[in-house]
């Protein structure tokens, strides 16, 4: 059996339950973005890159945490999140390519009118990123297209404004920001990525784990050493290829759970009470519930199963 990963909802499932608003909103803005970019026509490898620098264009705000700055009609032009997410998208995730989009994705038209690429991607997130901003502040139809006509060759590009107003009259999607469920807007796209590309793969794994820093720096550290260890003994044990590479992957996932656990027991310097203890034992529940459907039943077992004993013991 091939392995494949549904990779984009592992690393969404992950950022969800550290925090569901920068991920949700992205997921949203994903969508708006395939909307977007089939209006303008543009070819499908830049929009596949586009909606996933949008699925992540906030991932920054998960360390710089800037909730009220992210919420409200009017952005400010430079936002810390923008740099945490150029560097995270550059150095620890597979999509460095889309990085500079993240970078300019607050810059103002008006200011830069640069032709660049990156500038011109970055323009195109923002459009879509104050669409779902104004849905999520409550405005009105009305007030939106106004308000977009407005910042027309202002804080918006001409072409993504008339995109913008032609995507909300032709498909309803002042609507269906209001009404979609986040599994609905999901399911647009969210399949994606699904790979059985063993390096493309551990690009990911390894950025899925480097999201587990904006909860816990332990975690992130004992996630890839299990997994280092975990594949020095697979090949101590003379495991084939193909198993070792169910083993590290579990490694790596196997405690994606822990990102549901409270930091006050998950980063306790002292010993867990009974209570603590059976609130920690749920990890291992949790990433069986994130990575259930996504990986492949192998690594999910392996995973599951990593407080078990040899005589049976441990748990869950
Ligand atoms: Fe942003
Ligand atoms: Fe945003
Ligand atoms: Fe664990």
């Amino acid at each position: 059996m091939k392995t494949s990963f549904r990779l984009m909802d592992l690393i969404k499932g992950s950022l969800e339950s550290i925090n569901k608003i920068y991920i949700n909103h992205g997921v949203r803005v994903a969508f708006l973005m395939d909307l977007l970019t089939r209006q303008e026509g543009i070819k499908k490898v830049l929009r596949r890159k586009l909606i996933f620098a949008s699925l992540f264009h906030d991932i920054g705000a998960y360390r710089t945490n800037e909730e009220k700055n992210l919420v409200r009609p009017i952005a400010i032009k430079t936002y810390p999140h923008c740099l945490e997410g150029y560097l995270f998208l550059k150095y620890f995730s597979p999509l460095e390519n889309y990085a500079d989009f993240i970078l300019y994705h607050h810059s103002f038209y008006d200011e830069t009118r640069s032709k660049e690429f990156a500038y011109r991607n970055g323009e195109r997130i923002h459009a879509v990123d104050r669409l779902d901003v104004l849905v999520l502040c409550g405005e009105s139809e009305e007030q939106i297209k106004k308000f977009f006509k407005k910042q027309k060759g202002k804080m918006f590009h001409p072409e993504d404004v008339d995109a913008i107003i032609k995507i909300i009259d032709d498909f309803n999607v002042i609507t269906k920001l209001k009404t979609y469920t986040i599994d609905q807007f999901a399911n647009f796209y969210l399949n994606l990525l699904v790979t059985s590309d063993k390096k493309l793969l551990f690009k990911y794994l390894k950025m899925l784990d480097f999201t587990f820093e904006y909860y816990s720096l332990s975690t992130l550290f004992h996630s890839t050493s299990t997994a280092t260890i975990a594949c020095s003994l697979a090949k101590l044990d003379r495991y084939k290829k193909k198993e070792k590479f169910k083993v590290v992957c579990a490694g790596m996932i196997h405690d994606i759970g822990k990102t549901t656990t409270p930091l006050a027991i998950l980063e306790k310097p002292t010993k867990l009470t009974d209570d603590e203890m059976k609130i920690m034992k749920q990890h291992v529940v949790h990433t069986k519930e994130i990575c259930e459907g996504i990986v492949d039943d192998d690594i999910l077992t392996i995973a599951y199963r990593h407080h078990e004993r040899i005589d049976g013991s441990g748990y869950p």
